[in-house]
């Protein structure tokens, strides 16, 4: 049987299993354009469940493009605190700032335009297209790359775009009309719940177990087909983390790169002694008078790993003109106008806890 004639088989029964178990989401309850659109950023990176309270959060603080295009950068970063992947969020509010410029402050109701905007990509353009605005685009992610390929045993190599893009093709001969939305959706429902990533699909549960050639042929774990990735590049880290008895040490991140603008605890690369970590205090200015060392931990970013070790110091009182790059503040302020990324998080928890000196004494 053609490819193309099979797929054809997928679109009404998955319609109908999208209309018995699609879960009830946030974004789905009212599907603005602007809502679906941070709804597939965030969920670019994070499961639907952890999503929920972050979509509230953003979405409540910046209802429209309007608001988004015009919040500060600080407030915005803190609002994505805990998503990671924060130039996501900086290219929305480009995308924001031209879509306010050029449309009115909304989102265009055309695939192009929408794909012309920072951040957006074939998938987004059409996830937005198609489910804010019923236009009958496929929206190809991870998970609808996995059904499609095993419904069809593609052997291709689904980290090449020539793959992607073909399956884009498919799906795109076989779009519902008016119910592009839905149809989208209800792929990615599947890959998400029934045709899951990690372990055995469900595939007595599927609506497509009929159709599908993987299953047939009792090879649904041999798909998708994936090339081995280069392994991450492992960078070696001292963190810091400094106090007197009120305040404590923080950075800016530079401007561009890893982590761009955000404020981050002081760091070294490598790992340093205890010595060379009182040395290179001193050099800054700094006066320690204890340091303990406090476990390792990793951070595993999409092409680095960060293996870390830590610190905590007391020094004599910080004065804002010691210790060159740093800022020297109060630490509850870094949960609401100092966004530190989560990579540090196994040293922020030291900063919240409030140490009497007798908590640096070594034990
Ligand atoms: N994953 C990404 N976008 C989704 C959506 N709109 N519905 C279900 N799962 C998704
Ligand atoms: Fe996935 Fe199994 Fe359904 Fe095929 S039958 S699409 S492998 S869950």
């Amino acid at each position: 049987m053609q490819e193309d004639n099979m797929l054809e088989q997928i679109v009404q029964p998955l319609l109908d299993w999208f209309d018995q178990n699609a879960r009830i989401l946030p974004w789905r309850e009212k599907p603005e354009p602007y809502r679906v659109w941070v709804s597939e950023i965030m969920l670019q990176q994070t499961r639907v469940e952890a999503v929920k309270p972050f979509f509230e959060r953003f979405t409540e603080a910046l209802p429209d493009v309007k608001a988004l295009a015009d919040c500060p950068e600080d407030s915005l970063l803190k609002l994505w605190e805990g998503l990671g992947y924060y130039n996501r969020v900086r290219n929305m509010q480009k995308a924001a700032q031209y879509m306010t410029e050029l449309y009115d402050a909304r989102m265009p109701a055309d695939y192009d335009k929408l794909l012309a905007l920072p951040g957006i990509g074939p998938y987004t353009a059409g996830a937005v297209a198609s489910i804010a605005f019923e236009i009958p685009v496929p929206a190809v992610d991870g998970n609808v790359l996995r059904v499609i390929t095993r419904i069809t045993q593609n052997d291709g190599d689904i980290l090449k775009q020539s793959v992607k893009h073909q399956v884009e093709m498919e799906l795109l001969k076989i779009m519902p009309e008016g119910k592009s939305g839905a149809f989208n959706q209800s792929l990615m429902e599947l890959g998400a719940t029934v045709c899951v990533p990690n372990g055995a699909p469900k595939c007595e549960e599927c609506p497509l177990s009929g159709v599908c050639l993987a299953h047939q042929n009792g090879k649904e774990m041999d798909y998708p087909k994936k090339a081995q990735k280069k392994p991450r590049k492992i960078e070696k880290k001292t963190v810091l983390v400094i106090r007197d008895g009120s305040r404590a040490a923080i950075r800016k991140r530079p401007a561009k790169g890893l982590l761009a603008g955000l404020y981050e605890l002081p760091n070294l690369s490598g790992w340093l002694s205890q010595d060379e970590v009182l040395d290179w205090l001193k050099q800054e200015g700094l006066s320690p008078i204890r340091i303990r060392r406090l476990s390792d931990a990793k951070h595993i970013f999409s092409h680095i790993e960060w293996h870390m070790t830590g610190y905590v110091v007391l020094v004599e009182e910080l004065e804002n003109d010691s210790g060159k790059d740093m800022l020297f503040i109060e630490p509850k302020r870094t949960e609401e106008e100092y966004p530190i990324p989560a990579a540090f998080s196994a040293y922020t928890a030291y900063l919240q806890i409030r140490l009497g000196q007798e908590k640096y004494d070594e034990k």
